[in-house]
Order: C-alpha cells, then structure tokens, then sequence
C-alpha cells in the first residue's frame, strides 16, 4: 500500500541536517497585491558532513525569482525546486549566505498556515511547518538561529508592524510605506517566528522581573475592542509574577506583545516575544463573554506565556517530542490555575475534560501515545493526548517525585537545557538524576497507547485484624501496539474508619506503599495491612492520581459514605458519580432501578446542596449525573446513543425531582446584586444557581421552565444569560426558540457571541437540528473561511450531539461526512479535526455502525483528499 507509507515519517529515522542555518536576515514587502520576502541564511555544514552534499530545504506555495550564494547568482543546473522543496545540488562547504526572493499570496491563504490576511491584518502562523509557506529553510525544530526581520507595509492600512524580539529601526520607506526592523537574539526554530501588520489598537503595561528589569507590555486588537482586553493584560501580569514564584523564572526580553486575530487554526501562539492569540481568547466583558470565557483567557495566557521556558528557550528536537513542551506546558498553567482558584475545582473540571476528550481518543481508532513513533501528518498529532495525558504523565512525575523532588528536577532541567532542541528522554534524565531515581519504568508512560483499567477489591479479616488491597492492572491493545506493559502507577489513597475519620494502620506489605500512595508497578498486586482494628472504606485513586479507569468493588453505601466522609474532595465527587454511573449502566442494561438505591443518591445530593462546609463550585460540579458520553464509554459496545440520553434523563428526573423545593430555594437565594466579578468566589456561586437552574428545568418539576426565560430576561452578565438559554434549549421547552430568535437578535452582530449560539443551536438533542444547521451553512454570509464559527456549529454537532449526530438513519453521519469534503478545500486543519467526531463509530450498535462506515467510504471516494484529512480517515477506518 504505498500511499499509505510514502508519507509516513518514523522517530527511528531521525538524523541531524547536514547543514545549520546559524542566522536570518528577512525583508518583507507587503503591498495589497502580494508579498515579496528576501531571505539571506547564513548557512554552515555540520561537522563530518561530506563535499557534494546537497542542501535541500523545505518550501511550499512558494514563487521562487532569485537564488543566489554570497552574492553570486544560481546557475539554472545549480539548484532545483518542486512542490515542496529547494535543493542546493553542491553547495560550498564552508559558511555562506544563501539569498533568495520568494512571492508569496497571503490574501488567498484559507488555510491559515504561514503568512495570511485575517480581516485586513497581515498575520503568521508557524507552528509546526508554516515557516516554510514564507520561505525556503530548514524547517524543523532543531534548526536554531537568530532572526533579523526588516518590512514594509503601506503606511495607511498597516501603521502597526510587529515581529519577533525588539524593535531597533523604523521609518519612512517612500511611495505611502513605512518600516520597521525588529531583531530576536535569542536562537529560536523557525516555528516560533511571528510577523503582524495591520491598522490595530493596543493596551499597554509593563511588568518588573524579579530582578528588576522592566519589560513593556502590550496586547494589540481591532479598534475599539481595547477595553475587552483588559482581563488578558491582568492575567499575563499574574502569569508572570507565579512563574517567578513557583518556578523561578523571568521573563528576558524587553518587550512582550500579544496580537487577537479573528481567523486562527488554534487557540493560541507563543511565538518569541510576540504571541499571537484567537481573538475568542483575548476578549472579555461581562456582558459578552461567560465565567468560562475568562477562566480560558486566563488559563491560554498563561499557557502561551510559560512556554517561553518550557517550548522555547527548550525546544522539542523533532516533532515526535511535541509533548515535551505541550505536556509540560500545560501541567504548568493546571498548576497557575490551581494556586490562583481552587485547587479541588480545578482537578475535577481537568478530569472531567481528560475523560471527555482523551480518553475516548485513547480507546479509539485514533489512539497514539503521548509521544508517538510515527505520522503522516504532524496537524494531527496536536491532541488531547499529547496536550492533556501529557499533562497526566508530568503530574505523576511529581507526585511520585514529591514538591521538592520535581522542582530540583526542573531546576535541573532548565540549568542544563537552555538553548537546546531537545527530548522527552534528556527530561526524564534530569529528574532521575536529581532525585537518584531510575525512570525507565515510569517511560512507558510515553510509548504506550491506551488507558489502563485498573480493578481493586478489597478483604478484611476481623480474627486477625488484617485488611488485604487487589489490585491489578490491564491496558487493552490498540492500532499498532498489539501487547502492552505493566506502567507505574501512583496510587494515593487513605483508609477510612466507621465513624468518617482517617484509619491508621500498624503495618504493611505487598507492594511499594509510602505514607499515603501505593505504587503499583506490575500486572498485579496484593496489599496486606496489619493492625487494622476495623473494616474501613478504601479512597482510592485520591486526586486522580494516576489516569485511569478504576473499578472496584465498593457498593453504593459505601461511595455514599465517601462522598460524605472522604477528606479528599476529587474523591467524594467521584463517589457520587460512580453511584449515578452504576444507576445509568443499570438502565441501559434493562436492569430496574430500585427506590431506595434512587432515594439513596437523590439523598446525598441533598446534602451536598444543604452542606455549609463545602464552597459552591465544588457543589456545582457535585450536583451532578455523568455526561452522555461518560455513560457510553463505560457501556463500551452496541451503544445507542438515544437510549443512552433517555436512560439519563430518567435519572436525572428520578434524583433530582425530589428535591426541586430545597434547590428552588438555593436557587433565589444566590441571586446577586453586585457588579460582576470573574474572580473563584463569585464565578463559584454562579455555577452553582446556574447548574440548579439546569437541573430545574431538566428534572421537569412545576413551574421550573419559565424560570429560565425569567433569568434569561433578567440577566445582566452572559454567564447568566446563556446559561439560561442553554437550560432551555437542552431541554426544548416551549420558551426555547423564542429564546434563541432573541439572542440571535441581540448578539448576532458580535462573532464571538454568535458563536455561542451557533453551538447551542447545534447541540439540541432533538430532530430538526441538522436542517437548522444546513440552512445556517448554505447562508452566503456565513463565513466558511472561519475557523471559529465552523467549529462552534459543526465540530460542537459532531463532538457533543451524540442523538443526532448518531442518529438511525445516518443522515448526521452524512452531513458531517459531506462537511468535511467541502471544508477541507478551504482549511484542510478545520476539516480534519471535525472528521474525528467519528472516532466514536466502532462502539456503536451496528445499525449506526454501518450507517458511519458507509459515510466515512463515501468520503474516502472523494478525490484531491488533504493529506490532513485522509490520515484521519485511514486511521478511523483501520482501527
Ligand atoms: N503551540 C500552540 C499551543 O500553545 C498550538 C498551536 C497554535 C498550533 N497554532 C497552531 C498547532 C497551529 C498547530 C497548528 O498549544
Ligand atoms: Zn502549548
């Protein structure tokens, strides 16, 4: 099948260049027609490499008009190009400056990769193979040079010219253009280049290091959204005030710049110096953007901005270790969310979000590990596994590290690697010799595809007061890793006794136990402890130690005595969660509810609401039954997504209807007066009146409907409003399509806000959304071109709308199918991550099974495929 390997890029191959490029000297002209780029790359040949080798560089979409060494024109027989490389047949080998003049169409550039036009302002993204759509080079994230960048720009369309590093030189540059010349000394790839011009406004600050140097801060946007980036500029001051903090590191420019744009593949950019954000990530009022919307702002700044260490002054040797700096970065800015909120609601909402995305990436057709072996396309590998399980494996380090342990790790890590392009393998390294602690277990971590299940059961003997821990581990196989091994797992945990408090034990043996983690580090373990004078209630898997599936032999009593008693708070969430999952798999299999396991629940949820010791965003989160989703992952096959939201919806009713009179009351009680605050406490209380609103309004109860078109007429913040709006639209009360025509009405005009309702619209469980959705698509002002208002109306149909996505007779299998062929003309990366909606056909019933299989062979028939998009699809349908 050599389609399917020609492309097929293996870790095992990787070799250095043969040539360096130390430093780039760039000049743009941008005009209204077109872009001329000059580059001059001073190139050296890497020690042993032989005479006649040639140099080929890496190009794409590139108009080449002049090529020539140290000033002396190419001879045609001297270098040859096709569509994605230059190659320099014998160049000297000895340094010298390779100069070429490439063209290049950034109006016409949908895929938004490289240099490309986002609502007027010329923009760039690099990451990971951009660089090479601008000019030709060695674009791989080894390469490291210093980059001198020099443009120009008409003067009246672009007064704003931005790029890597500081600013040295500006001016006049004749016919209505301007100049600037900006130069980054830090060695940086190719991938972390950034260029902005365009008419934009900007908010300033500045930040003083630690020791003592000032740093001029500044985040640009269209005109008149300046006031709305306010929240961004305080949550990067924060960001680098913690890093300092938490893990001694200053910023080392002068100058640190974030630029909005409206079309962007991702979240965010952290290019050198100048990070380049979606603009849905900058931009926040109370009366547009919702509580989430700022915790993500504040959570991607963070982010972008902690990747000044750890991605860029630390790069990644080759794009197999992305997870290097993603993981890493990643687990950092969990961690600035954790110390600036709440620690506890943080790691719920982080699980929450790792089982909805990672692990059904995981036990599906798409499954890779954190650091993969292979790709065809590296667009592809950008995650949930290798961002959020990345993040899992660089947490376990830590907790089996221990605080200290792990910070000497990274002090190490950073004191050796500055400056380098590195691997996953040089960062275990240092934590292992920091700690004098052998890792080579604990990396199969990152070679191993899957979840693992992990299975407990526990005994205790009374006569001899000894209580016994079973456990054992398995990962299932997955497309390509047929066997897989025993991984380490940190296991915290804590024994508890009759009357609700911690249990000590005299002894212990079986397995590695320190004070409150087991490490299991084999198929199987049994735990044996002594001089336990009761039979206690084991929590298990305390934080989410380690990302698993545990199962254990606990009965609904005992999670119930957890989720009331257990000093961890992850695990009395969990305990409930695990008594509404028993609840849903019971239905689903035909099996009847008994009242009082129903009465057991609705019980403990009452509690929880009535509790004055618990803080409201934890209770929001806890009033709660698994997602959809959730549900049919642990049923695992033959799965019927329409039984599966009727068996939930029953629950949810069952539990919560009778207590709709106590959550009526909290209800009104949280309301607010004071002027919105996006701060833990009051973003807490209204997660809280807002998840009971939900819970109203789905449990059914009399009069509870007109309670959300009441809040959604009064609300003064859209944290209020769309929640509402959501309540209502989830359930399809009669209120509901008035109360989309009105927010269609009144907020259409904003993108971001419209995208809101472009993503409740097209998550309504129920007939008629496809035809919506159609309609709202074949309008000639819906712009097809964006990759945000795609994403919120059909990647949310084909990722949270399992009813009709899944629906019997296939048609949301082939409207998602025809989307992706037509999308992925214009933005093959959108088309591509939309397509993976699919991943969960193999677990449906077959009915559904075959109606998806038939949609995804329909779509492989399709010709002039992206590469992006036909990897998805020959993974989604071999696995
Ligand atoms: N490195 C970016 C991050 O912080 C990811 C990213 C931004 C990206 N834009 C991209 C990845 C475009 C692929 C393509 O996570
Ligand atoms: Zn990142």
């Amino acid at each position: 099948m050599r389609t399917e390997t020609e492309h097929t890029i293996f870790l095992k191959d990787y070799t250095p260049s043969p040539y360096r490029i130390v430093s780039v000297d760039l000049d743009f002209r941008i005009t209204a027609a077109n872009t001329r780029v000059v580059a001059q790359l001073t190139v050296e040949p890497r020690e042993g490499t032989a005479p006649g080798t040639p140099l080929v560089l890496d190009g794409d979409e590139l108009t080449l008009t002049s090529i020539a060494i140290d000033g002396a024109p190419l001879a045609v027989s001297a270098y040859a190009s096709d569509a994605d490389s230059l190659t320099i047949v014998e160049p000297p080998l000895r340094r010298f400056v390779l100069e070429t003049e490439v063209f290049l169409q950034p109006e016409g550039n949908t895929k938004l990769m490289g240099l490309y036009r986002s609502s007027g302002t010329w923009c760039t993204q690099c990451e990971p193979e951009g660089f090479r759509r601008i000019t030709y080079y060695l674009d791989r994230p080894d390469n490291l040079a210093t980059f001198k960048v020099r443009m120009s720009a008409p003067l009246d369309v672009a007064p704003v010219l931005l790029a890597n590093g500081n600013l040295i030189d500006k001016g006049d540059a004749g016919d209505g253009l301007h100049y600037a010349v900006w130069e980054d000394p830090f060695p940086k790839p190719a991938y972390l280049f950034a260029l902005v011009a365009g008419d934009l406004g900007s908010i300033s600050d500045s930040f003083t290091t630690a020791s003592g140097r000032k740093v001029a801060l500044a985040i640009y946007c269209t005109h008149g959204k300046e006031e709305q980036c306010l929240w961004a500029m305080d949550s990067l001051k924060r960001s680098m005030a913690w890093d300092e903090r938490r893990f001694g590191r200053e910023y080392d420019l002068d100058v640190f710049n974030i630029v909005a744009v409206s079309d962007f593949n991702f979240g965010a950019m952290e290019n050198k110096g100048l990070n380049i954000f979606n603009d849905r990530l900058v931009f926040a009022q109370p009366d547009t953007a919702t509580d989430g919307d700022y915790e993500g702002i504040e959570r991607v700044i963070a982010h972008e901005y902690f990747h000044n260490w750890t991605g860029n002054r630390i790069t990644c040797r080759d794009w197999f270790q992305l997870c290097l700096k993603e993981g890493l970065t990643v687990y950092r800015d969990q961690e600035f969310t954790s110390d600036e909120r709440s620690r506890a609601v943080k790691r719920i909402s982080d699980v929450v979000g790792l089982r909805a995305a990672q692990f059904p990436e995981d036990g599906g057709p798409l499954a890779h590990p954190a650091r993969p072996d292979q790709y065809r396309e590296i667009n592809n590998f950008y995650t949930a596994t290798v961002y959020e399980k990345g993040a899992e494996i660089v947490r376990m380090l830590a907790t089996l590290l221990g605080e200290a342990g792990f910070r000497k790790g990274m002090d190490l890590y950073f004191e050796r690697h500055d400056g380098e392009a590195t691997t996953i393998e040089a960062f275990l390294a240092v934590f292992a010799e920091a700690n004098g602690m052998d890792l080579d277990q604990f990396k199969t971590w990152y070679l191993q595809a899957g979840t693992p299940r992990v299975t407990v059961s526990d005994s205790y003997d009374a006569a001899r007061q000894t209580y016994t821990l079973k456990l054992d581990q398995e990962t299932l196989p997955t497309p390509g890793q047929p066997t897989k091994e025993a991984l380490v797992l940190p296991i915290k945990f804590g024994l508890i006794g009759p009357n609700g408090s911690p249990m000590a034990w005299g002894g212990v043996s079986g397995a590695e136990v320190r004070d409150e983690m087991i490490v299991l580090d084999k198929a199987s373990a049994e735990i044996t402890f002594t001089g336990v004078p009761n039979k206690p209630v084991p929590s298990l898997l305390r934080g989410f130690s380690a990302p698993v599936n545990l199962t254990t032999n606990l009965t609904q009593d005992d999670q119930l005595f957890l989720a009331r008693h257990d000093s961890d708070p992850f695990n009395r969430w969990q305990a409930l969660q695990d008594v509404g999952m028993a609840l849903a798999v019971d239905a689903v299999n035909g099996k009847p509810w008994s009242d009082a396991a129903i009465k057991a629940l609705s019980d403990a949820f009452g509690d929880t609401l009535a509790s004055d010791t618990l803080d409201d965003a934890f209770k929001a989160l806890a009033l709660s039954v698994p997602a959809e989703s959730q549900i049919a992952r642990t049923v695992g096959k033959d799965v019927d997504p329409s039984r599966i939201h009727e068996v939930r919806d029953r629950l949810v009713k069952a539990v919560f209807e009778p207590l709709a009179v106590p959550m009526l009351r909290a209800y009104l009680k949280l309301a607010s007066d004071l002027p919105y605050a996006p701060d833990a406490a009051s973003t807490g209380r209204r997660a809280l009146r807002n998840r009971l609103l939900g819970l109203l309004v789905a449990s059914e109860a009399a009069g509870t409907a007109s309670l959300a078109s009441q809040q959604y007429a009064e609300a003064r913040n859209m944290t209020d409003r769309l929640a509402a709006l959501a309540a209502s639209a989830g359930a399809w009360t009669s209120d509901a399509p008035a109360l989309l025509a009105d927010f269609r009405s009144r907020f259409g005009a904003d993108p971001l806000v419209l995208d809101k309702w472009l993503t409740v619209t097209a998550s309504v469980p129920f007939d008629g959304v496809i035809e919506r959705i159609a309609a709202i698509l074949a309008d000639p002002a819906f712009p097809k071109t964006n990759p945000n208002r795609l994403r919120s109306l059909v990647g949310s149909f084909a990722m949270g709308n399992p009813t009709q996505f899944a629906r019997a007779d296939g048609a949301g299998f082939r409207f998602v199918a025809d989307f992706v062929a037509e999308v992925d003309k214009i933005n093959p990366q959108v088309a591509a991550r939309v397509l993976t909606g699919f991943r969960i056909w193999p677990m449906l019933e077959s009915g559904r099974r075959e109606a998806a299989k038939a949609a995804l062979t329909g779509l492989q028939g399709t010709s002039g495929l992206s590469r992006n998009t036909a990897d998805i699809l020959t993974r989604m349908l071999a696995g």
